[in-house]
């Protein structure tokens, strides 16, 4: 397992490495507060079906087994203060640049914002995509996400498709 120390110039302690099945409940938790902020965001769209706690758990399950996928958590004071879950896909296959790096979910519990968590836990993420040869990685978020739309593109990440709903009634 590979275990990457983090600290802040002058912040807070924290260590980043890749998650374990014992991480799952701390995970969990973590995941909760991302539904949260997005059900703010969008009460519709983001409301969760009955099985979704199940779902994710055997979501998380396969992604700490399969390859070329991870699942990284970032640990401070002894808990799991922040995750990301992201692994190789696929874009079209008439695409030249068809392997891409995916981010899934990325979150920081609301206590430990702004303490460059976030950005360690991405630079890990994509020193792996480099490490499986990847040229590109890609994320999904909601402009309406004060935090996301600050944080990507403070990482460097452009924006390049735009995802449009339409209620139909
Ligand atoms: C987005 C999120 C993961 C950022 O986590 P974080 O650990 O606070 O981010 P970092 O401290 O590494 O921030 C790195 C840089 O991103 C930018 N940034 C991050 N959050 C920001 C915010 N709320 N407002 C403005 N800029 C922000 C800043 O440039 C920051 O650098 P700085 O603090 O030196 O100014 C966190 O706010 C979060 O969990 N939000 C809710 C869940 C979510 O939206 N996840 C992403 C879904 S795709």
């Amino acid at each position: 397992m590979a275990f990457e120390s983090n600290s802040g110039e002058d912040g807070p302690v924290f260590t980043i490495r890749e998650a374990t099945n014992a991480d799952l409940s701390e995970i969990l938790a973590r995941w909760a507060e991302l539904l949260a902020a997005h059900a703010e965001l969008h009460p519709q769209l983001y409301a969760t079906a009955p099985h979704a706690h199940g779902t994710y758990h055997a979501f998380l399950r396969r992604k700490l087994d399969e390859p070329r996928q991870v699942v990284l958590v970032a640990c401070a004071e002894r808990k799991v203060v922040g995750y990301a879950v992201g692994g190789m896909g696929q874009r079209a296959a008439i695409f030249r640049v068809r392997d891409v790096g995916m981010v899934y979910d990325l979150v920081v519990t609301p206590r430990w914002r702004r303490h460059g968590v976030a950005r360690a836990l991405a630079d890990s993420m994509l020193d792996r995509f480099r490490g499986w040869g990847l040229s590109h990685a890609q994320v999904s978020y909601s402009p309406d996400n004060p935090s996301a739309s600050a944080f990507w593109p403070a990482i460097g990440f452009v924006p390049f498709l735009a995802e449009a709903y339409k209620p139909l009634d």
